[in-house]
């Protein structure tokens, strides 16, 4: 059994520590562990995050990583990885993976083995195949029966916006409203659908022994997505960010929001700049939450130091794992969130409910 450390409103000075593994979640311990043992038997940064990120695809972080959970409208789990490697300011990434279980490792292939950055969709698949990778289905019964329950319930919620027939009644296909009859605006944000879904992604920075630092993630992205989304998991700057000079950053959250502003990216700047990891956090958190202030998400930020801060967005609490030198086994703990609806004060802990 993990000792749990529950910090509420935690600093960042807690943890200064090298090397160190971070991971969002608290479905992040095993990965967290996984990545540390490895670390502790001499294996660099990038094998490290890739150890921690396969075992959440494995089965092993419930729904929301991995094969069998997340399916699309046409009811397939498809997968977003990424490696950030701020030693060589180099990336691997893959978006919309099909059909292959080891997102991020086929990541670390795109690192290592082309001079792209992302791969996509069933060419990923092909290059994956290539690279020794097995081909075979994503789904299973759990993310087959959550399909064929949204198709009965007449494909709700979608993603959908400004088409016919009426989104928020009906299931596709659709055909776009003319723009003078337009009827739907905002329909309900991506936020308040996110909010009661479940699409949370293991993030991970990892400091190695030799102060190289990697930042990382793997998802299977959002339930119900619409066939082809990809998120914020697989976008360098946005979903993680790595600098040996600076620190790395890691987000979760609601992806196609949390894009548009690469918070990684701007924890780490905000660090180059004198932040410490936690204002840093904050600052990439403010920054959508001014725009959105009802988006659900959250950023960890790391020095190259080993100091460690979070920020979130729309929850009650943001539970995170770190492992370093000074304990025995991972430990567990949690920043409080900006913009809490009110109905979540008190009986809502996004770490167990997602
Ligand atoms: N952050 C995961 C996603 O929205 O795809």
């Amino acid at each position: 059994m993990y000792r749990l450390i529950i910090l509420f409103g935690l600093i960042n000075a807690t943890f200064a520590a090298k090397p160190i593994v971070v991971g969002t979640w608290v479905f992040s311990l095993g990965g967290t562990q996984s990545a540390w043992n490895d670390l502790k038997n001499g294996a660099d940064g990038v094998d490290s995050l890739v150890s921690g990120c396969s075992y959440c695809e494995q089965g092993n972080c419930g729904l929301t990583v991995g094969f069998g959970g997340s399916p699309d409208e046409s009811g397939e789990t498809t997968l977003d990885a990424l490696i950030y490697d701020g030693k060589t300011m180099d990336v691997g990434a893959v978006a919309d993976l099909r059909r292959v279980k080891n997102a991020v490792g086929v990541a670390k292939h795109v690192l290592q083995h082309t001079k792209h950055s992302i791969l996509a969709g069933d060419q990923a698949t092909e290059f994956a195949k290539q690279m020794g990778f097995t081909e075979e289905s994503l789904s299973t019964n759990v993310s087959t029966d959550m399909w064929e329950t949204w198709r009965n319930g007449n494909c709700q919620p979608n993603y959908w916006k400004n088409v016919d027939p009426d989104p928020t009644q009906y299931c596709g296909p659709y055909t776009p409203l003319n723009r003078n009859n337009i009827r739907f605006h905002n329909i309900v944000s991506d936020s308040e659908i996110d909010i009661h879904l479940t699409h949370d992604t293991i993030g991970m920075v990892v400091i190695d022994n030799d102060d190289n630092i990697v930042a990382g993630t793997s998802t299977n992205g959002l339930r119900h997505k619409i066939a082809g989304r990809v998120g914020d998991s697989p976008i360098a700057g946005s979903g993680a960010y790595a600098d040996n000079e600076v620190g790395g950053a890691c987000a979760t959250g609601d992806g196609d929001t949390m894009l548009r502003f690469v918070p990684s990216f701007l924890a780490v700047e905000e660090m180059r700049n004198g932040k410490t990891p936690k204002e840093a956090a904050d600052e990439a958190i403010a920054r959508i939450s001014k725009h959105y202030p009802n988006f659900s998400g959250a950023v960890i930020a790391v020095n190259k130091n080993g100091e460690v801060g979070a920020a979130c967005n729309y929850m009650v609490e943001f539970p995170y794992t770190v492992m370093t030198d000074d304990y025995s086994e991972p430990q567990i703990l949690t920043v409080p969130c900006t913009n809490t609806p009110r109905e979540f004060k008190g009986k809502y802990c996004a770490g167990n409910a997602k």
